[in-house]
């Protein structure tokens, strides 16, 4: 079997990590479920909800990955014991089911890249850009759906096939500090926009009155989401992080960055709806998260923002950006166990895998409204309500797989592995010392199963907070 890959150096996790929590969840899901819940006392709830259970999980993620240098089957066998490691075998099959669906959505950024190029071009159409006809025939526009998701399929399985120095860590290093410098660019131009104080104050000011109580769950069920926990994504990067780095360091660093990229994206989504009344009113009716990103900011971009033909183009790329980095993460979780557990080499396994999702990923691009039967698939037990493959995926992976594998990982990290284990594990020179591991003892035993607990039976009595 060949040698297993390392990161080069610690900032090389860093941007990796990174880029696998940052991605169509901050740039997409946040600004739409913040929107919808009032923002000032969501973005507490969801700071809280980060700090309390997203930072903790992500150290013992990191930590069983990092101890066992292996993928989440065999990590859990050997940190937890054997009865575990089925907790790692269903990371992979989220693994597959969310990249089947998330790389439909991330194919849709190339489109807009390349849409956004036209109108810098040619000229912008705002009749064609905000009409129903625009997006409506996008949709169901078969051909050019399969096209775009096997294109970006094909990108992500080009850097992962690469392993991880090569292929995953270039790419990170690459892309990451780019994003990084276009959202830096949006967001100066956002807060110059006359809208930019009313975004700041809906973003930062916490009228507690104005959110429901589903609301918490909802923020929590998105931490799990935003930081790529509870499929085994970081036990996969932990195995290839090196004795001498920090696991709480890491941790922090990349909860940090995705909070902060989280909160920079509202602004800038904020900043442009605000300036535009229109916009803003035609928002508080719509509740299409799909609306805000692909269908309401070209719009914006080419008529209110300054350098809006250049920036739309740009936006675009960084979305794309996001996505890839992301997408390569939940397949490299299929790959590194094609490798660990079949014996096959990285080439065959990113091949057997790809393909494996793509087939979940073609349903997805036609269910749109391109063929008319796969729109019928419904789950009346696990996603009351939704219809269509992709809405039906979407709702059993973040209502269902991803709380329940946080649920059992932090059970494993708290119960399963030793104290003397796991102390050893996180406390040595390198780590930070505002980290008192009895306190990250305490929240992974008890607070946080009993919040992730809350959340399984909150979508077991039926609420729907996908
Ligand atoms: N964290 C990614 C985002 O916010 O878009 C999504 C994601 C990536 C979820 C990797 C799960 C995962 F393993």
């Amino acid at each position: 079997m060949e040698s297993r890959g390392h990161w080069s150096s610690r900032v090389g996790f860093v941007l990796a990590a990174a880029g696998s929590a940052i991605g169509l969840g901050n740039l997409w899901k946040f600004p739409y479920i913040t929107w919808d819940n009032s923002g000032g006392a969501f973005v507490l709830i969801y700071l809280a909800c980060i700090a309390v259970v997203g930072l903790p999980i992500m150290v013992c993620e990191l930590m069983i990955g990092r101890m066992t240098q292996k993928s989440p089957v065999e990590a859990l066998r050997e940190a937890a014991g054997p009865a575990w490691s089925w907790i790692g075998g269903a990371g992979v099959l989220t693994g597959f089911i969310i990249l089947g669906y998330y790389i439909v959505i991330a194919g849709w950024t190339l489109r807009y890249v390349w849409q956004c190029l036209v109108w810098t071009i040619n000229g912008f159409d705002p009749v064609q850009a905000g009409g129903d006809k625009f997006a409506g025939e996008f949709l169901t526009n078969g051909p050019l759906q399969v096209l775009l998701t096997v294109s970006f399929m094909a990108l992500t399985m080009a850097v992962v096939s690469r392993g991880i120095g090569g292929g995953i860590e270039k790419a990170a290093r690459i892309l990451m500090p780019i994003l990084l410098a276009i959202l830096a660019l949006l967001v100066v131009s956002a807060l110059t926009m006359d809208g930019a104080g009313e975004a700041l104050g809906f973003l930062f000011t916490p009228n507690f009155a104005e959110v429901e109580s589903i609301a918490v769950l909802e923020a929590l069920g998105h931490s799990f989401f935003t930081l790529s926990l509870g499929m085994g994504a970081m036990i996969t990067y932990g195995s290839y992080l090196s004795r001498k780095d920090s696991v709480v360091r890491s941790a922090s660093t990349v909860a940090i960055l995705d909070t902060v990229i989280a909160l920079v994206a509202c602004v800038i989504m904020f900043s442009v709806i605000f300036s535009v009344p229109e916009i803003k009113e035609g928002l508080s009716g719509s509740k299409s998260p799909v609306g805000m990103l692909f269908v309401t900011l070209p719009t914006l971009f080419y008529q209110q923002v300054p350098f809006g033909n250049v920036l739309a183009p740009l936006f675009y790329l960084l979305v794309a950006f996001a996505a890839l980095t992301s997408t390569i993460s939940m397949l490299e979780v299929v790959v590194a166990y094609f490798i660990d557990n079949k014996g096959m080499d990285r080439v065959k396994a990113t091949l057997v895998g790809g393909a494996g999702a793509l087939v979940i990923s073609l349903a997805c691009a036609v269910s749109l409204g391109a063929m008319n039967l796969p729109s019928q698939v419904t789950l009346p037990l696990l996603a009351p309500g939704k219809s269509g493959v992709l809405g039906v995926l979407d709702h059993v992976a973040s209502n269902w797989l991803l709380p329940v594998g946080g649920f059992f990982i932090t059970l494993a990290a708290g119960w399963a592995i030793s104290r003397k284990v796991s102390e050893a594990e996180l406390v040595d020179e390198n780590t930070p010392g505002w980290f008192k591991y009895g306190v990250w003892s305490f929240f992974v035993r008890f607070i946080c199963p009993i919040a992730v607990g809350a959340i399984i039976v909150a979508v077991i009595v039926g609420k729907d907070f996908s």
